[in-house]
């Protein structure tokens, strides 16, 4: 049963329990359910909402969310914006291309601190100043990517790469893309 508790977090919990909640709150909202649509958005707001109740610079974070491999192009070097938290942004974005297209195309993780350092950034938002964007790949592909943009710089550390590769890792399992 989908309940709006599940995205409440308590106040002064640590980064790790934070994480902890989401993982285990995303994996009973997914539980028989396969649908990446609905599963994404409830993700980008258990993530959002952990984010915001834990201290500096976690709380700064302005965007959460994900981009999908654009099915309509043959060739299949396109992500599209989907289920998100945040002010709108870039509807489509090439493998290759920022942060996001970076991640997809080298299918690694790219934990950014300063975006004005990373070459080529999209900033959709330039209130963001630092950022981490995790693969989730299935069958070796990136069928989509998880993207968090923070209005601090140094917003994400290796803390935050091992539990959101984790969130790939049950929504690349749990989801039909
Ligand atoms: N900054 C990203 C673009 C997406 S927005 O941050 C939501 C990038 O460089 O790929």
């Amino acid at each position: 049963m989908v309940h709006a508790e599940s995205s409440t977090f308590a106040a002064g919990i640590t980064k790790a329990q934070a994480y902890a909640q989401v993982l285990e709150q995303a994996a009973a909202l997914m539980d028989g359910q396969r649908n990446w649509v609905f599963n994404l958005s409830n993700v980008a707001s258990l993530l959002y909402h952990a984010y915001h109740s834990l201290s500096a610079p976690s709380n700064a974070v302005n965007w959460c969310g994900f981009y999908v491999l654009d099915h309509s192009v043959s060739a299949r070097d396109q992500l599209i914006l989907g289920p998100f938290q945040g002010h709108v942004a870039c509807q489509t974005i090439k493998f290759g291309r920022g942060v996001c297209g970076t991640a997809a195309a080298t299918k690694t993780t790219q934990l950014v601190p300063d975006v004005e350092q990373f070459p080529g950034h999209i900033a959709c938002d330039g209130a963001s100043k630092s950022e981490i964007v995790v693969p989730i790949l299935k069958d070796e592909h990136c069928v989509a990517i998880i993207d968090v943009d923070c209005a601090e710089v140094e917003g994400f550390d290796e803390e935050d790469k091992k539990y959101l590769e984790e969130v790939a890792k049950l929504l690349a399992g749990g989801c039909d893309f």
